[in-house]
């Protein structure tokens, strides 16, 4: 196959997206992204890129099918469970000396992250002087994240995490079983709001005391992380912390002299430039 050629139609492919939808992947790290398509081309019985091109600017049900391919909803509550306990023993001990708290998960998808950060505030007792902000671009990931339920076949892992984290009570009890669902408790969902955001896109938001941006910079290429960690920089509260996924580092990025990790190896970040009594 004529590799330049391939680069082309992709290239072509990913505009086509972006004028058409508003959705930017051309930034996105190319090897996995090309396994998406390629799957999702499978999925179709789709023979080329250009054929893809075509079908996703007339059919916008196949470009809804095309986005959950490129959208990799893997989650689970307390995922790496020692990152939940080094939130516990160093970060929440800082975040509890400030009055009012504000929370963002970037790329939260189906909620369980968001849910499993309201647990560890509510036993800090910070719950209610937190706002979350919980946001993805997959609108049906936020909608399943909203309905704030899992299938019981998960509760066993997600007790297990809970549990390695330093949990001390039983997952169970922040949970109402319905059939075969468990829903999450109402008080842990009133300080949480799910909305609608794209990293390569959009905004900036205010003044965020921690960010969870973790699993998500990883099907990025340099040039979008770079510009997604310039994102959350303008989005801090002074002294404010960055948590990523465990393959996900600031190292080699624009801005990695203004943060420091709180831990060898934790990919919890914290901003250097303001040091503030602790
Ligand atoms: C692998 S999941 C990670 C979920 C969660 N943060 C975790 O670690 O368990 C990646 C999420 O990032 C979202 N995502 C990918 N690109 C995005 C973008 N440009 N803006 C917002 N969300 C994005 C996907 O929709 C998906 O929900």
């Amino acid at each position: 196959m004529d590799r330049e050629a391939t680069t082309i139609e992709i290239d072509l492919l990913l505009e086509a997206i972006f004028r058409k939808y508003g959705y930017d992947f051309r930034d996105y790290a190319r090897a996995s992204l090309k396994r998406r398509l390629r799957h999702r081309m499978s999925q179709e019985k789709i023979q080329s890129y250009s054929e893809m091109q075509h079908n996703l600017l007339y059919n916008t049900a196949f470009f809804d099918r095309l986005l959950e391919s490129l959208s990799v909803s893997v989650t689970e509550m307390f995922r790496d469970p020692n990152v939940y306990r080094i939130l516990r023993e160093s970060v929440i001990p800082i975040l509890n000396k400030r009055p009012l708290l504000k929370v963002w998960h970037a790329g939260c998808c189906t909620g369980e992250e968001v849910y499993s950060m309201a647990i560890l505030l509510h036993e800090a007792d910070l719950l209610n002087r937190t706002q979350i902000y919980a946001t993805d671009f997959n609108q049906k990931s936020l909608n399943s994240a909203k309905k704030s339920c899992f299938h019981k076949s998960k509760i066993r892992n997600f007790s297990e995490n809970y549990q390695h984290s330093g949990g001390t009570n039983s997952l169970l009890d922040y949970v109402t079983m319905q059939g075969d669902y468990a829903y999450i408790a109402d008080s842990l969902k009133t300080q949480i709001l799910f909305t609608d955001h794209n990293l390569a896109t959009d905004w900036a938001f205010g003044e965020m005391d921690l960010i969870f941006c973790r699993n998500v910079l990883i099907y990025f290429n340099k040039t979008l992380q770079s510009r997604v960690v310039k994102l959350f920089q303008e989005s801090l509260a002074p002294a404010g912390f960055i948590c990523l996924g465990h393959k996900e580092t600031l190292e080699f990025l624009d801005s990695e002299d203004k943060f420091k990790e709180i831990e060898s190896n934790s990919r919890i970040y914290k901003v250097k430039q303001y040091q503030v009594n602790q």
